[in-house]
């Protein structure tokens, strides 16, 4: 019998993408994955510790496993990820039970750590930045297997110092990839079935490489020390099977004329950008040293938006910030009108430790933060839909990710698919009787409806290329029929 592990995942792309290394580094060394956590003999909880709630709701995952480990004891428990760095050995005082705790910068050494345990080592805690040597992870795709859209690392840590985050804390200085690496990996992952990448980092517009050219054209008067544009060229040109580019996320303040005209120059760059702004006052923009003015924000979203007449952006936005007025809050919705945000995450401010904000007096009641997420989500639902109506008659072009997500089926028998626009709108297609529609294929299709946060369309046509696969059978499953379901 295989030795079976489980990763359970909180928290961000980064820590998905760290979950699914975990996953491979278990796998090369003989491990599979287990269906249960009562099957488990290896239990990760890679954590997030970037706001209050996501941690405290670790902390309850992590005593609920207590019980399993007294019924289990050969079974290896280790928690990853932010909260792991964040308070490494405590976490050993708060939960006896845990064999171990291992930073972002340590998984690699999961199997080994793990080999360990089982022989009856104490408990060990590995949180080590690797700062002279910074390892990055490469995913290994199995032949034909690589997901549709997949995620490539290309910058870790953060050197940036906003009053709220911890994320400088947890992950460390920024470390670059060389961009070497990075085309290896899209090369791989694009040979094994990858259509569309996005490239990740925390600030992930702020990349160098001492081995790229500089600026392609002469230095634009606002540009940075930034190498990304030049970044984003090679892969274009590198990697000619690659249907999509995207990124998540930049800063503003590296958000430059260089990467707006790469935006208009690279065909394959996604007509979508989501560019964090958290405030539209500058008050609050100056507490959470965001290093840029509204007004410096407004004209770096403009230059990405005269990229193409389609782009669209999207945002991040705190609210509830210490010291936040009704007129500062005000300035964020008017801001979010302005830009024409199409979409946005919002969050009430979560006191960190370890952040410059914690010394502040969170000051902002329980209630009108909630108040004002809900004014909030109440704006940005009204601009999604506003924007997806826009696109009800017009052709898109849909990559197509697999099995839809509503997983249902017209009256007509006919099969849903689901696929995204390059603005990264969801867009269900009906699949006609007569043709599949594979993912990986691109298709162009007639918008006939828009939903809440989606599209639905049919089909005109479709182009599929010789690598792309055809579904799996698990997701085939999950066209059974529901009548009435649309
Ligand atoms: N409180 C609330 N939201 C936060 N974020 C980061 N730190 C905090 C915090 N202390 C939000 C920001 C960031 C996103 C990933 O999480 O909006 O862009």
């Amino acid at each position: 019998m295989p030795l079976r592990y489980l990763v359970h995942t909180f928290g961000c792309q980064m820590n998905a993408h760290d979950s699914d290394r975990m996953a491979e580094a278990l796998k090369a060394h003989g491990w599979s994955a287990a269906r249960h956590r009562d099957e488990a003999d290896l239990i990760v909880i890679n954590t997030c510790s970037v706001r209050e709630k996501a941690e405290q709701k670790l902390r309850s995952e992590i005593g609920r496993l207590a019980s399993l480990k007294a019924r289990n004891p050969g079974l290896v428990l280790a928690v990853s990820g932010c909260v792991a760095q964040q308070e490494g050995e405590k976490l050993l005082a708060f939960a006896p039970h845990l064999d171990l705790v291992i930073g972002p910068d340590n998984i690699a050494e999961l199997p080994a750590l793990v080999f360990d345990q089982r022989l009856g080592a104490p408990a060990r805690v590995r949180t080590a930045f690797d700062m002279d040597a910074p390892r990055f992870l490469a995913a290994i795709p199995s032949p034909g297997k690589a997901p549709v859209s997949a995620f490539v690392t290309t910058m870790k840590g953060c050197d940036e110092r906003c009053s709220f985050c911890i994320v400088p804390h947890t992950r460390g200085p920024e470390r670059y990839r060389s961009s070497r690496e990075i085309v290896d990996e899209i090369a791989r992952l694009v040979d094994s079935g990858t259509r569309e990448v996005t490239l990740l980092g925390q600030t992930v517009n702020s990349f160098r490489d001492s081995a790229l050219e500089g600026p392609s054209r002469p230095p634009a008067a606002d540009c940075d020390e930034s190498q990304f544009p030049e970044l984003l060229r090679l892969i274009a040109r590198h990697i000619p099977g690659l249907k999509r580019l995207r990124y998540a996320s930049p800063h503003p303040r590296h958000t430059s004329q260089a990467l707006a005209r790469a935006h208009a120059e690279i065909s394959i760059l996604a007509h979508h950008v989501h560019l964090p702004v958290q405030s539209g006052s500058d008050r609050i923009l100056k507490r959470m040293i965001r290093r840029y003015s509204r007004a410096e924000y407004i004209t770096r979203a403009r230059l990405l938006l005269s990229a193409h007449s389609d782009m669209t952006l999207s945002t991040d936005i705190i609210v509830g910030f210490p010291g936040e007025t009704n007129a500062d809050f005000e300035a964020t919705l008017d801001l979010v009108r302005e830009i024409g945000f199409v979409s946005l995450f919002g969050f009430k401010y979560s006191r960190r430790p370890f952040t410059p904000a914690s010394r502040l007096h969170d000051d902002v009641p329980e209630e009108t933060k909630s108040e004002r997420l809900a004014r909030l989500f109440e704006l940005a639902e009204a601009q999604t839909q506003a924007h997806l109506a826009t696109l009800v008659g017009t052709t898109q072009t849909v990559l197509v990710e697999g099995a839809s997500k509503a997983s249902a089926t017209r009256d007509s028998g006919e099969v849903l698919v689901e696929g995204r626009t390059g603005r990264n709108e969801i867009v269900h297609i009906a699949q006609p009787n007569d043709r599949t529609i594979v993912p990986g294929a691109v298709a162009e299709v007639e918008i006939v409806r828009a939903n809440k946060h989606s599209l639905v369309g049919v089909l005109e046509r479709f182009q599929v290329d010789a690598s792309s696969r055809r579904l799996e059978p698990e997701q085939q499953r999950r066209f059974l029929p529901i009548l009435g379901a649309s």
